[in-house]
């Protein structure tokens, strides 16, 4: 059984378009990270994902195919699980598995923001898993979280790839809040975060020797010139990436080369960038243990598991609400 049910943003123009403004205009300048992800920037996502450098996306692999059974023990044998950001659901396999093997699994609810990936990813799984019933959500999660199903004796929510690491605090508590508000009280969150290690490594994983990070980058800009008419020279930019101790984050920008006007026809706008003027494109929130729990304290919910790699460089951790 397959049930998709589509809530995507009649202005998505319109919000790119106010977003766009409000950071090009803000001082530091800062663009948000969803406009990375046209299909040229998924396409560079995924080889960053099989790059040496960048090891999160196999951290996690590993985590999910050596213990997930484990995982759905302690998060009590749901039959429901919930993706943020399905995509091609490819780690999530495991979980399915898992769920299949201990005989318990029901329902997956995928979350997206793409109508054909979940299409696709729901046809695959149904042939896959027979009796599974996919009640796929295609929608901007952080705005439309409130319309996943409440319908199920116990369930689990995944939200994988370190996603809530790009973040800023005071949103990743909103949006853990409003999480925890989801979960009943047999449901568990099952989410992924990477862990803080070594500078060194931390920058490669974001400066990779081939450049695709690099480029990923710069595909912001070649979205804006295709969206909003703008006319950014992606020469014209170098990537950065570094970590900030302080903040306990990658920080991720693009610094122009050179003094330059940036024109974008589409808001009838021209910007100013100076030689050596940093944007921000993506900030990349490492954590560790203790600073998870505080997280999910102030948020009201309850470490109740933790796996990590066999490297430690990675963690999934399972929560409860309090
Ligand atoms: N969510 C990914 C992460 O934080 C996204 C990412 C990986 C990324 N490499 C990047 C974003 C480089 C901007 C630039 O790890």
């Amino acid at each position: 059984m397959i049930a998709i049910d589509v809530h995507l943003d009649a202005d998505a123009a319109a919000t790119m378009a106010r977003d766009v403004r409000l950071g090009l205009c803000a001082y530091p300048k800062e663009l948000a990270p969803k406009y990375f992800y046209d299909e040229r920037g998924s396409r560079l996502f995924e080889r960053i994902t099989e790059l040496d450098e960048y090891y999160p996306t196999r951290a996690e692999r590993e985590i999910l195919a050596a213990r997930s059974a484990e995982i759905l023990a302690v998060a009590g044998r749901p039959g429901t699980l919930v993706e943020l950001g399905s995509g091609s659901a490819s780690k999530t396999r495991h979980l399915l598995d898992a769920m299949r093997d201990g005989g318990a699994l029901d329902t997956y609810v995928p979350v997206d923001i793409s109508v054909e990936i979940t299409e696709r990813t729901a046809a695959e799984l149904v042939d896959e898993y027979p009796g599974l019933a996919v009640r796929g959500l295609v929608c901007d999660f952080e705005r439309d979280l409130e319309r996943i199903p409440a319908q199920d004796p116990s369930r689990i929510v995944a939200f994988l790839g370190g996603t809530i690491g790009n973040l800023y605090p005071r949103p990743r508590q909103e949006f853990l809040e409003r999480i925890a508000a989801l979960l009943g009280p047999a449901d568990h969150l099952l989410l992924g975060t990477d862990l803080i290690k070594e500078t060194a490594r931390l920058e490669a994983a974001y400066n990779d020797a081939a450049g695709v990070t690099a480029e990923f980058n710069k595909n912001v800009l070649a979205v804006l010139n295709s969206e909003l008419g703008a006319d950014f020279d992606l020469d014209a930019f170098e990537h950065v990436a570094r970590y900030d101790a302080e903040a306990e984050r990658m920080d991720i920008r693009l610094r122009s080369l050179a003094d330059q006007l940036v024109r974008l026809d589409g808001l009838d706008l021209e910007v100013p960038f100076a030689a050596g003027e940093e944007m921000r494109t993506e900030i990349s929130t490492k954590f560790t243990r203790e600073r998870l729990e505080s997280v999910y304290a102030g948020a009201g919910l309850e470490l109740s598991g933790w796996f990590t790699d066999a490297a430690g460089d990675y963690a999934l951790s399972l929560a409860r609400p309090v």
